[in-house]
């Protein structure tokens, strides 16, 4: 008898302990800023590694289009550029920014690496510049919209006591 309590005991603890960690997958490490927007709570080290990502995809992004306006274009060049920022890049993230970032980051950021891998993979194929350049813009305007809508990554610098950055959600 006793062992059934328990038992029962250790289930319920384990479909809550799953149920919290699932809420905060969803709403990631966030909270209320002053003004009204979101902010996720980042460790500087977190911050620095979103924002060099972010670099890569820019790297990335100037690559494909210098490699496409190339008298010859090394096809198999213009695709290991957007190969390296694939979902490969996105395999890669920590467990600790992917439970601190909000779902809708995460699904945005998601469906851009797996663009680029879709780019390269067109590439293979033979695809003209002109697809090419189409399947970049669709991923260029989605990046702009998220990074001019979704948020911005900020120093809390009237709250010295506070040694994390945020980033802001409009
Ligand atoms: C081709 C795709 C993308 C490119 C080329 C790109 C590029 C960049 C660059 C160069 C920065 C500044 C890095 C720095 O300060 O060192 C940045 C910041 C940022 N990006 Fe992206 N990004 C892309 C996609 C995305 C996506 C999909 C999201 C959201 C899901 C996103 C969210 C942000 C945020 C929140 C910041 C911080 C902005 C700020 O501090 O004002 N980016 N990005």
């Amino acid at each position: 008898m006793q062992s059934r309590i328990w038992c029962a005991a250790a289930l319920a603890l384990w479909v809550i302990g799953a149920a919290i960690v699932g809420w905060i997958f969803v709403k990631g490490w966030i909270t209320s800023g002053a003004d009204g927007r979101t902010e996720i709570r980042l460790a500087p080290s977190e911050r620095d590694q979103i924002l060099k990502e972010m670099r890569q995809l820019l790297q990335a992004v100037h690559g494909v289009v210098v490699g496409l306006n190339a008298p010859e274009p090394d096809a198999k060049q213009v695709e290991q550029t957007a190969r390296a920022v694939g979902m490969r890049m996105a395999a890669d993230a920590s467990p600790s920014i992917m439970m601190k970032l909000p779902l809708p980051f995460k699904q945005m950021g998601m469906s851009v690496h797996r663009d680029f891998d879709e780019l390269a993979d067109g590439i293979a194929r033979g695809e003209q510049s002109r697809q090419t350049l189409n399947r970049l813009t669709s991923i260029t305007s989605r990046a702009r919209r998220a990074m001019s809508s979704i948020g911005s990554l900020q120093r809390d610098n009237d709250r010295p006591d506070v040694r994390h950055h945020e980033i802001r959600f409009l």
